[in-house]
């Protein structure tokens, strides 16, 4: 099979070593960043061009792993060149009825996961979030899944477009909070590591039960004197205040905060 792959970035990166150790070896690296291509293709042992004017000929699959943004323009150019491959882009938040207009087949192949350079990701807790305009192609790409991760789904771009964004609240958010809280113990010379156990606890009984149903803290208890407490604490970061606010708000609809 000949796979390539468009772009460079970390996506390019850990997909293309993780394809080559199952035996899944990316002929070509398309990147126009030439250096950055050339350094991935080395690594894979796989023809490298900064231009999709030298595609290779006869690609099976090729994977757009550019940013978003970039995602249609790259399909517009690649258009022409491409017959009868399937070509897939691996965006949470782009719908693969975006390619349809550039190629014949067309999916989506998105690994559910936060991927950088320093981390090798563990490919048996990826989710993959699959889908094609065939049958067929669905179930060749859920078969890639399968071969490099353990995790498969299909999921509908109006499914994935959702899922992305509850992502955004389960990643980025989380992640904003945590820290918003390094910074309140940082300022008053108290380490992150108080607050570990508490976020480990957090997570695992969000992942045992449903979070809804795990909530605690003042504004689930309706205890409105520590909340305005907490509101006159944080009086000198009014952003962080408002966050506050908000989501106790959003906790508990009858606090009056
Ligand atoms: N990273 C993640 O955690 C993650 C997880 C799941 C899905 N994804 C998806 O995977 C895709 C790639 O993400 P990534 O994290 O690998 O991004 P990245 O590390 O930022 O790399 C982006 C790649 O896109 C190329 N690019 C940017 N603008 C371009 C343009 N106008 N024309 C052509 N190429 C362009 C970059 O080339 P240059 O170096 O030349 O700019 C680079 O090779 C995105 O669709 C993203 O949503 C990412």
């Amino acid at each position: 099979m000949k796979i390539v792959i468009v772009g460079a970035g970390r996506i390019a990166w850990h997909l293309g070593k993780r394809l080559k150790s199952k035996g899944l070896p990316v002929a070509q690296i398309i990147s126009r960043t030439g250096v950055q291509a050339e350094a991935l293709a080395e690594m894979l042992h796989a023809s490298w061009a900064d231009s999709v004017d030298d595609l290779v000929s006869d690609a099976d699959w090729i994977i757009i792993a550019v940013r978003d943004d970039a995602i249609q323009a790259v399909a517009s150019a690649l258009s022409p060149f491409v017959q009868n491959s399937l070509v897939t882009h691996t965006s949470g938040g782009t719908a693969g009825a975006l390619l349809a207009p550039y190629f014949k087949r067309f999916g989506v192949f998105y690994p559910l996961q936060s991927f950088s350079m320093e981390h090798t990701p563990v490919w048996s807790k990826i989710p993959f979030c699959v889908d094609a305009q065939s049958e067929e192609d669905v179930l060749f790409l859920k078969k890639i899944a399968k071969t490099i991760g353990n995790l498969v789904y299909r999921v509908n771009d109006e499914q994935r477009a959702l899922l992305h964004v509850a992502a955004v609240f389960a990643n980025n958010f989380a992640n904003r909070c945590f820290a918003i809280a390094e910074k309140i113990l940082e300022d008053k010379d108290l380490p992150f590591e108080l607050l570990h156990p508490l976020m480990e606890e957090t997570l695992a009984k969000a992942l045992q039960d449903s979070p809804a149903r795990m909530q605690t803290g003042p504004a689930m208890r309706g205890d409105l004197d520590t909340v305005h407490k907490h509101l006159d604490l944080l009086s000198e970061n009014p952003e962080w205040q408002e966050i506050y606010r908000e989501i106790s708000e959003n906790i508990n609809p009858d606090l009056a905060v």
